[in-house]
């Protein structure tokens, strides 16, 4: 292989940029802040909950560049390599105001102003990518802007106007993006990127092969994948990582294959894209991932991250373990495959050996008589952890009996789980309100769920339960409104669900 490259090459609006030397993990928002005195960027909470530090990132994607939204507070820079940074500086062109920021003007989305920086580029990444959108794909933007003294109406009223009044802009922006794209295309190259500061390095490898390697001879490493948990540890637990291997440039990670009966995630795959694609599977899955985070954060975390932090409050895995996904984990030796569930051996400690990552996800598909729910029960419906993730499947027989049961939780015991005993009340039996109940008391036996300030126990068993009767009410009585929020909550008079799977593309 070639000798590693030591600096970081990136586009910084329209300028070339190449840097090295920098602290390994500084983040984004810091060097834009404290080595450029670019102030325009804001910190407000510095993890990735409030979008002030909101940038809007361009990568090449298969043959096309893409732009999205991102926290800058937790995104290191080193993770720009090969990428174009764009920030609220670079909105302005000619003296006149971009029509998102006119827009804020005009329909007066601003007060202190210290949130609008972010939800103007939150805004610009929505108006960039879609030609119009609806009240609730604006909310959805904007679902990780906190803003506390202007009150989202006129900031909504923004995101419309940017829409009517910004036509000769996007005309503009048409008209560069082939060159740029091209601009784009030349950084990328096959060569390991490494940035060091003393003994601490960044290291970014071009290929499976090379990141197998390179971790099986840093074993110790850190794998900083989207770093929307891994960020926090730089910038809350104030944690001076030695070794840091970012697998963000490896294609052969990132994206979905369609097989006939499974689709197939590499660990890469941001969560944004397991929406598209996990929303073909049920509309649950939709709305699951809808709820995690903000967008911000799902343009950049990733599957494979969701899973190997063994968060017992993970999204994706109580969802996964359900409709029986199994992870390939990957050495430099080998590879092997197993079941999710067995993935999670004990609080934040899973299967892995050292030198091992995970590369892929297998995701059954349902079946035409499969019968599937999620629910995430949290105490906001935006942008908040879960207290209890619920996810079911059922497979049924010629004669309508389940023949097989997968009831899987989050927040429920110290790692995702899936409830056994409730289980096997269920198989042999016709799936009805009184089965659901009968494996609701038996879930009192699978589970000492964890109590904590975000839920005490005693709720989470309540949630768990209710989650069952929630999922015999919407298979057997489509027509009874079991939910107050968000697209499944919207039916139209033929109890079809309305907007349930959006396919948004960024
Ligand atoms: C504001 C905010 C909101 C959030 N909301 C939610 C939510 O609603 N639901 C939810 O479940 N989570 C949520 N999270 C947590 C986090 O976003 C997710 O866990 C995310 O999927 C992590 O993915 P990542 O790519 O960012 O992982 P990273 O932070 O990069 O890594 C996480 C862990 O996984 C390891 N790792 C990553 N990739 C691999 C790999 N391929 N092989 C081996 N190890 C690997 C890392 O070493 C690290 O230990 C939130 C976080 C923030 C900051
Ligand atoms: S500063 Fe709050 S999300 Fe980055
Ligand atoms: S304008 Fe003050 S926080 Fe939004």
């Amino acid at each position: 292989m070639s000798e590693a490259r030591t600096s970081l090459r990136f586009i910084d609006g329209e300028v070339s940029r190449e840097l090295s030397g920098f602290d390994p993990t500084l983040t984004i928002l810091d060097w834009l802040r404290l080595d450029e005195r670019r102030m325009g960027t804001k910190e407000g909470c510095a993890e990735g909950d409030c979008g002030a530090c909101t940038v809007v990132v361009g990568r090449f994607v298969g043959t096309q560049v893409r732009y999205r939204a991102i926290n800058a507070c937790i995104a290191p820079l080193a993770s720009l390599d090969g990428r174009r940074l764009i920030t609220i500086e670079h909105l302005k062109a000619g003296g006149s105001l971009h029509p998102v920021q006119q827009a804020m003007v005009d329909r007066h989305g601003s007060q202190c102003g210290f949130c609008t920086p972010g939800i103007v580029m939150s805004l610009f990444a929505l108006w960039l990518n879609e030609n119009e959108a609806s009240e609730e794909r604006i909310e959805d933007a904007l679902a990780g802007n906190l803003c506390r003294c202007t009150g989202y109406q006129p900031i909504i009223a923004a995101g419309r106007q940017m829409f009517e009044k910004g036509a000769a802009a996007k005309k503009a922006w048409i008209a560069q993006a082939a060159a740029m794209a091209e601009r784009i295309r030349q950084l990328q190259d096959d060569r390991r990127l490494e940035i060091r500061k003393g003994t601490r390095r960044f290291i970014a490898p071009a290929s499976i092969e090379d990141f197998a390697k390179v971790y099986a001879s840093h074993p110790d490493a850190t794998i900083l994948a989207g770093a929307t948990d891994v960020g926090l540890w730089i910038t809350k637990d104030m944690r001076l990582l030695d070794t840091v291997i970012h697998p963000g440039r490896i294609a052969a990670l990132e994206g979905v294959a369609e097989k006939e009966e499974a689709l197939v995630f590499g660990a890469m795959t941001n969560l944004a894209d397991a929406e598209n694609a996990l929303s073909r599977i049920h509309p649950h899955l939709a709305e699951l991932l809808r709820r995690f985070g903000g967008e911000q954060i799902r343009n950049v975390g990733t599957v494979g991250g969701n899973i190997a932090n063994g968060s017992p409050i993970g999204d994706l895995p109580p969802a996964l373990i359900a409709l029986g996904a199994t992870v390939t984990l990957r050495s430099q030796e080998k590879r092997r495959e197993l079941p999710l569930e067995k993935f999670f051996i004990a609080y934040k400690r899973q299967d892995r050996h050292p030198g091992e990552f995970v590369e892929s996800v297998r995701v059954r598909k349902l079946g035409a008589a499969s019968l599937f729910h999620a629910s995430k029960v949290s105490k906001r419906f935006d942008e908040d952890i879960s207290a209890v993730c619920g996810a079911f499947r059922l497979e049924r027989d010629a004669k309508g009996r389940i023949n097989e049961a997968r009831l899987a939780f989050g927040g429920m015991a110290a790692v995702p789980k899936r409830a056994s005993r409730a289980e096997r009340a269920l198989v042999g039996q016709e799936w009805n309100e009184e089965a659901a109940e009968r494996a609701a008391v038996a879930l009192e036996k699978d589970f000492a769920p964890l109590d904590d300030w975000r839920a005490s126990a005693r709720y989470r068993m309540r949630c768990a339960q209710n989650l069952l009767l929630r999922f015999a009410i919407e298979t057997s009585e489509a027509e009874t409104e079991t939910r107050i929020a968000g697209p499944l909550a919207r039916r139209d008079l033929s109890g079809e669900l309305a907007g349930a799977a959006p396919s948004r593309e960024l």
